[in-house]
């Protein structure tokens, strides 16, 4: 039996399903799904974790994400630069505009460079609550961050920001009238337009005090639409569906606040530490914005 360690895992070249991953095709044991979870359905946070190079999918999420780089060979080098984003931001966050406490909305499989470890690298007492509707993330979050102080792991819905916010487990571990920086990393695509994601985003920052922050990165259209909507089909069979946003549409989410420099950008072009690569495609926009 040939093992080897690769982005899916332990790897068994002898039977399995094959599956491409990142770098090339390859054989993958699957392992028991945990109990409760549907893994016939290809799942928005798995097909993310598997661009990431995790090992929490199966193979309905990999299928899928097969079919998404087949047309966008690029989606992993995407899925690490909003990660990269995720970690800039936060480090700004907890480092220059001085905050403690962070609501991670969507938060995902745990990862590399989770929040609360990038946030308590600048500032040991920040505190991080991480928030997700898929049983899944919560499960292995819970895990996770078990014995991690300042961390909790939520049930909540972007879609019930009032509950969310009023829950009183969140409660417990941020203060809600001191600044709070909420994360909406590369979640707002997962609601459709009849979900009002923009109500909802003027309904998170009402809620919020003052030098309050939030950070969002949103997939478009880009340059290459017909690229992007061919991914975003993929999508409609999955857990939750991608929406395309027009740059204008993505920055109507920051109504509101002060946007901090350098603006509404491209993942790779915020606040980078060395210049960004030239040839990435422009699919996805982030930013931040500050509530006076
Ligand atoms: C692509 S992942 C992004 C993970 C992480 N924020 C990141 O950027 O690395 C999207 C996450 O949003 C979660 N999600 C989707 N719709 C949601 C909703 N309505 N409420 C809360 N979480 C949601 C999914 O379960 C998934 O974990």
């Amino acid at each position: 039996m040939t093992r080897l360690t690769a982005v899916a895992g332990l790897v068994n070249l002898a039977t399995g399903t094959e599956i491409i991953a990142p770098f090339g095709r390859i054989r993958v044991h699957e392992r028991p799904a945990p109990p409760g979870i549907d893994v016939s359905v290809p799942n928005v946070a798995r097909m993310y974790d598997f661009y990431l190079g995790g090992k929490d999918n199966y193979a309905a999420d990999r299928a899928a994400a097969d079919e998404v780089l087949r047309v966008a060979p690029q989606a992993p080098a995407l899925a690490r630069e909003n990660r990269a984003f995720l970690d800039r931001a936060v480090r700004f966050l907890a480092g220059e505009a001085g905050l403690r406490q962070f609501v991670d909305i969507g938060a995902g499989l745990p990862t590399q460079g989770n929040v609360h470890e990038v946030a308590q690298s600048v500032a040991p007492d920040a505190r991080v609550a991480y928030i997700d509707n898929d049983p899944m993330v919560l499960a292995h979050g819970r895990a996770l961050l078990a014995s991690t102080p300042g961390t909790v792991t939520l049930a909540g819905d972007l879609r019930a920001v009032d509950d969310l916010l009023a829950d009183p487990a969140l409660r417990e571990v941020i203060d809600l009238d001191r600044p709070v920086g909420v994360l909406l990393i590369s979640v707002l695509h997962c609601l459709d337009d009849d979900e009002r994601p923009h109500e909802t985003v003027a309904a998170l920052r009402d809620a919020l005090p003052s030098g309050s922050h939030l950070a969002i990165s949103h997939i478009t259209a880009g340059e290459r639409a017909e690229v992007a909507q061919e991914g975003a089909r993929v999508y409609r069979r999955a857990s939750t569906g991608m929406t395309l946003r027009s740059a204008d549409s993505i920055g109507r989410f920051f109504d509101g606040l002060d946007v901090l420099d350098p603006g509404i950008v491209p993942l790779a072009a915020w606040r980078p530490a060395v210049p960004p690569r030239a040839d990435l495609p422009t699919w996805f926009l982030c930013g931040v914005g500050r509530k006076r």
